[in-house]
């Protein structure tokens, strides 16, 4: 009973136990408290450096304009601008699935084993098509693994491929045409409207509305139920 006391009052006891606690266990008895703290920033740390590493090493170059040089010199501007091919001809999953496939040699040799059949340039098209192996394509859009995208619900709700990859009919070689971050994305989630065109447009890359486009994306937007999620989830999953 009047130990207890003695326990809960500030006497030379009490202090002599505290100094025993003190040197016993080394740090002082303050620093219990950053206990749950050291904890978060541990976990913090790791996520932070994660992140970091996910950002600093993925093999990617977020700027625009990245343009890397592809094994084969293949001309968007020459088979889309000139000769008047759709996107869909060689991206064939854009409208039903998240990627859009790249197409193989045997794509390019519907036409090429009767046009440039001895073309040095396309020396890699004719090696694939014989071998198999695919054509190594240098990837130019590439979001870190840690944010969901998906082409189909894009393309399929009017979105034009013109609004991320700008005007790709023009282009000798691709290049990145958009920042592609997460302000980017959100930007147009909170509104689409002035990007919604008719589906049947949405690889035409020279398509002009007749209208304010924010008014008849207003209409498009109403009319197929359109409404982008800003939840986390929607794009980090
Ligand atoms: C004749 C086939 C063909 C057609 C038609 C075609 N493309 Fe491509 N596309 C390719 C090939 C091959 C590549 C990979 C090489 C490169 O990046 O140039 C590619 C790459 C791309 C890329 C870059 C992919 C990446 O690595 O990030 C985009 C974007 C793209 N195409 C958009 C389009 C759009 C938009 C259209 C229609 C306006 C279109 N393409 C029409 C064959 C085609
Ligand atoms: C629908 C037919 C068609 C398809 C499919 C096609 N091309 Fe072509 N391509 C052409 C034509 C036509 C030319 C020649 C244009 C000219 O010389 O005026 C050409 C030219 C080229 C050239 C330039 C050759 C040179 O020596 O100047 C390259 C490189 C090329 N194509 C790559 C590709 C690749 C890679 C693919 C597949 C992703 C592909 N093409 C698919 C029709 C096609
Ligand atoms: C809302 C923006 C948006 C639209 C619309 C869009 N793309 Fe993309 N595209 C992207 C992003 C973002 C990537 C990179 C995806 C990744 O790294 O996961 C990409 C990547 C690609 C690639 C490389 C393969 C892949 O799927 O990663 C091709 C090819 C491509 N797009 C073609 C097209 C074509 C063709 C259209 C129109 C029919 C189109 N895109 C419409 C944003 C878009
Ligand atoms: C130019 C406009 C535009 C841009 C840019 C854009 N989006 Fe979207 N996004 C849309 C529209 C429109 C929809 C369709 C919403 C609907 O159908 O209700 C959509 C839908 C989505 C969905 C499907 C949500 C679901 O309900 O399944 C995902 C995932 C998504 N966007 C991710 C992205 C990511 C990641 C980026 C950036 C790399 C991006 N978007 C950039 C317009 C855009
Ligand atoms: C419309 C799609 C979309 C939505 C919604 C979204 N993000 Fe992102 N987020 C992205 C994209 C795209 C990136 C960048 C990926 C890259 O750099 O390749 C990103 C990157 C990030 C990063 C990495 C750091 C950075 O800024 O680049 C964090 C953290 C993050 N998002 C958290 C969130 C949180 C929290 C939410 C909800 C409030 C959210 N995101 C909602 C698309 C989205």
């Amino acid at each position: 009973m009047a130990d207890e006391h003695v326990k809960d009052s500030g006497t030379p006891e009490t202090a002599e136990r505290e100094k025993r606690d003190n040197d016993r266990f080394i740090f002082p008895r303050w620093t219990n408290y950053l206990g749950p703290f050291s904890a978060v920033m541990a976990v913090g740390g790791i996520l932070y450096l994660a992140v970091l590493i996910t950002a600093g090493f993925h093999p990617r170059n977020s700027a625009i304009g990245y343009s890397p040089q592809q094994p084969v010199p293949y001309s968007h501007a020459l088979h889309v601008g000139e000769l008047g091919m759709d996107c869909r001809y060689c991206h064939t999953t854009v409208e039903h699935a998240a990627k859009a496939s790249i197409p193989t040699a045997e794509v390019c040799m519907n036409c090429h084993k009767s046009v440039h059949t001895e073309s040095v340039k396309l020396l890699p098209v004719r090696e694939s098509f014989a071998s198999g192996k695919t054509i190594p394509w240098i990837r130019v859009h590439d979001l870190a693994d840690y944010a969901y995208f998906d082409h189909s619900v894009h393309v399929n709700a009017g979105v034009s491929c013109v609004s991320c990859h700008g005007r790709v009919d023009r282009m000798e070689v691709v290049s990145q045409q958009e920042k592609l971050t997460m302000s980017w994305c959100l930007e147009c989630h909170r509104n689409p409207d002035p990007h919604l065109r008719p589906r049947e447009e949405v690889t035409n890359m020279a398509w002009m509305p007749d209208e304010d486009p924010a008014v008849l994306g207003a209409r498009l937007r109403e009319a197929h139920d359109i409404n982008p999620s800003t939840d986390c989830t929607t794009c980090h999953r």
